[in-house]
């Protein structure tokens, strides 16, 4: 083995493990593996659940070599039975954290509770505005001055646990809710890969 390889190998052993929610196109789950390969990002993304047989974000994993399964809430009578589902599938990764990324799903209690300080959210707002849908057209539509994006943790309250990290842009005119996404997007990712890296330098002081 190179000398390379070894360290590679070494740093992976190492590296907190985390596993990807996601019900969309993935474009953060791309920015993740980016930051990874950029070693910009400790943290080795070991599985990808999508609640969409349709999300981009599946295409994303396949081709990085990374496991992703598919979990329908149509498959289950219930939304118990989904979210225990869930619940088995992410244990199945044994990873340290979640990382919602674009997951389009209102978690109960149980789920939250299952990942206490271990499961991270990304949300298009600055909390605590506008948790839920429509982010960017809600902070037009109240003539708010910035715009941005959150990383908290997840818990029952919808889009409400503590924060991890914020990012504001300022909103101009003729701005609309296109315009504002495109341009927080990259902004958003940056955010969580910094929250996230944050973590996993802790993760790797509690651990060595
Ligand atoms: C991201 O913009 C993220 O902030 C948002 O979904 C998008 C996913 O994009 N998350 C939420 O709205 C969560 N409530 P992606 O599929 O391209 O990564």
């Amino acid at each position: 083995m190179t000398e390379q390889a070894a360290a590679r190998q070494e740093s992976t052993a190492r590296a907190a493990r985390a596993v990807v929610l996601l019900s969309g196109a993935g474009q953060t789950l791309a920015a993740l593996l980016q930051a990874r390969e950029n070693r910009d990002l400790d943290l080795d993304i070991v599985g990808v659940i999508s609640d969409r047989a349709d999300a981009g974000g599946l295409a994303i994993a396949k081709s990085a070599g990374i496991p992703a399964v598919v979990l329908s809430r149509s498959s289950y009578k219930t939304k118990m039975a989904f979210e225990q589902a869930l619940i088995r599938e992410v244990a199945d990764f044994s990873a340290h954290w979640v990382v919602l990324a674009g997951f389009m799903r209102v978690l109960s209690a149980k789920v939250c509770q299952a990942w206490v300080h271990r499961a991270v959210n990304l949300h298009p707002s600055l909390l605590p505005k506008y948790p839920g849908l429509d982010t960017h057209a809600r902070a037009l539509a109240a003539g708010d001055s910035h715009a941005g994006a959150s990383v908290h943790y997840l818990t029952e309250e919808l889009d409400g646990g503590p924060l991890i990290g914020q990012v504001a842009t300022p909103i101009l005119p003729g701005d609309t809710a296109a315009s504002l996404a495109a341009r927080i997007k990259p902004l958003e990712q940056a955010l969580l890969i910094d929250c996230l890296q944050r973590l996993c330098r802790q993760f790797s002081a509690q651990h060595h």
